[in-house]
């Protein structure tokens, strides 16, 4: 009886020392779905290097594990195709995290997959407000548009733009930016003289644009998602002369970030947004994030490869504190509060919302060094999204 007792105990001591071993040897899986293809690609290619620098600068192990990157390629603005792939993920694949979304309508169809699931989901840029409150097993690292938005309308009317036309994209994000501004500028006793939504598939601003022109705004508020709307807003801007008719451009950041100012060139120069990152950003820490990431990829990066690095940044500090034992209700305890230091600045995740709080900075497009930057001139600190 004793001996039989003791060779059970020195069996499952030996059991639970191969689980063990084993549980170290297996990697950290980190899901992350982005439109890797389709006409956003050039979001998912930012946040894409923006995790892989920070794996490249931290090393691919944390907490005695091999952190392994899935990604998968949601094509565009799919959310069935998105959902699909977070079910693959987190059935077959039984990844620990979900990451990456660009596009809100994929971010959304994550939402009761993670949440069945309990799986916890960094959102590196999708910026729609109502996103994190879909799951408990959300958080941002991003932005929200309310957020980025409310510091340009205050902006505006201090500084005599009183007449205004909006134009954004007709989804989530575009209809927040578009309620935000209307709420926040004419309670500053600023006037909305027009306003149009542009669909998210193959718009032709060029009619919009004449229109817009045609009222004589101030200024025209823009909201469309980076990447080649913005480009060929601006073209667009361009070739029909508003700025020569004195029409200046506001509104969040995506319109003029960091990949699309050269190819927008000199017709940007001017333009006033709020945003939460410009690779122009002055600090040490920025310095270092662009230098590296342009000996690496050979481009610039911009607000959204800093959502990538900071989205890693978080799982690895999870994974740290975890001593590399995932628990999802765990993970999402030490993510609630968690603050970090971004290339932008500090951020910290709101331990309630688990939506980021951080400074938005009121940047205007100037040359420095011969290239067209987002510069930075005033700030507001601790910046929460108000909602819509
Ligand atoms: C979004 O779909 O939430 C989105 C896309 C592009 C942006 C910002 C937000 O620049």
């Amino acid at each position: 009886m004793k001996l039989s007792l003791g060779l059970a105990a020195v069996a499952a001591a030996g059991l639970f020392a191969v689980a063990g071993s084993a549980q170290a040897q297996e990697p950290i899986k980190v899901g992350a779905v982005l439109e890797v293809t389709g006409p956003f690609a050039s979001l998912a290619r930012q946040i894409e290097q923006g995790m892989r620098l920070y794996m490249a600068e931290k090393g691919d192990t944390v907490a005695g594990r091999k952190v392994e990157l899935l990604i998968r390629d949601s094509t565009g603005a799919q959310p069935e195709v998105a959902k699909r792939l977070v079910t693959e993920l987190v059935t077959r694949d039984k990844v620990d995290f979900i990451v990456g979304f660009a596009l809100t309508p994929n971010a959304m169809a994550a939402a009761p997959v993670v949440t069945e699931a309990k799986v916890p989901t960094i959102i590196m840029n999708a910026a729609t407000s109502a996103i994190v409150s879909k799951s408990p097993y959300m958080a941002r690292v991003s932005m929200t548009l309310p957020q980025v938005t409310m510091p340009i309308a205050e902006w505006a009317v201090k500084n005599q733009i009183k007449k205004v036309y909006s134009l954004v994209a007709d989804y989530g994000p575009g209809l927040d930016a578009e309620a935000t501004f209307k709420k926040y500028f004419t309670a500053a006793g600023g006037e909305i003289i027009g306003d149009v939504r542009t669909p998210l598939r193959n718009p032709d601003f060029g009619p919009f644009i004449q229109r817009i022109k045609d009222a004589k705004p101030e200024a025209v508020f823009i909201f469309l998602p980076a990447g080649e709307q913005a480009v060929a807003f601006m073209k667009g801007y361009r070739e029909r002369g508003l700025a020569e008719a004195g029409i200046r451009i506001i509104g969040p950041g995506d319109v003029v970030e960091d990949d699309v100012l050269e190819a927008i060139g000199d017709s940007a120069l001017g333009a006033v947004t709020t945003h939460h990152y410009s690779a122009a950003h002055d600090s040490a820490k920025n310095r270092a994030y662009v230098k590296e990431y342009e000996a690496k990829y050979k481009m610039r990066p911009n607000f959204m490869s800093v959502g990538g690095y900071d989205g890693m940044a978080v799982i690895y500090e999870v994974a740290k504190q975890l001593n590399g034992k995932i628990d999802a209700d765990k993970a999402m305890a030490i993510i609630k509060g968690m603050k970090i230091d971004s290339p932008r600045g500090p951020i910290q995740i709101d331990p309630v919302t688990r939506d980021v709080v951080q400074t938005v900075y009121v940047r205007k497009v100037e040359k420095k060094d011969g290239q067209l930057y987002n510069i930075e001139f005033d700030k507001f600190d601790n910046v929460r999204d108000p909602g819509t």
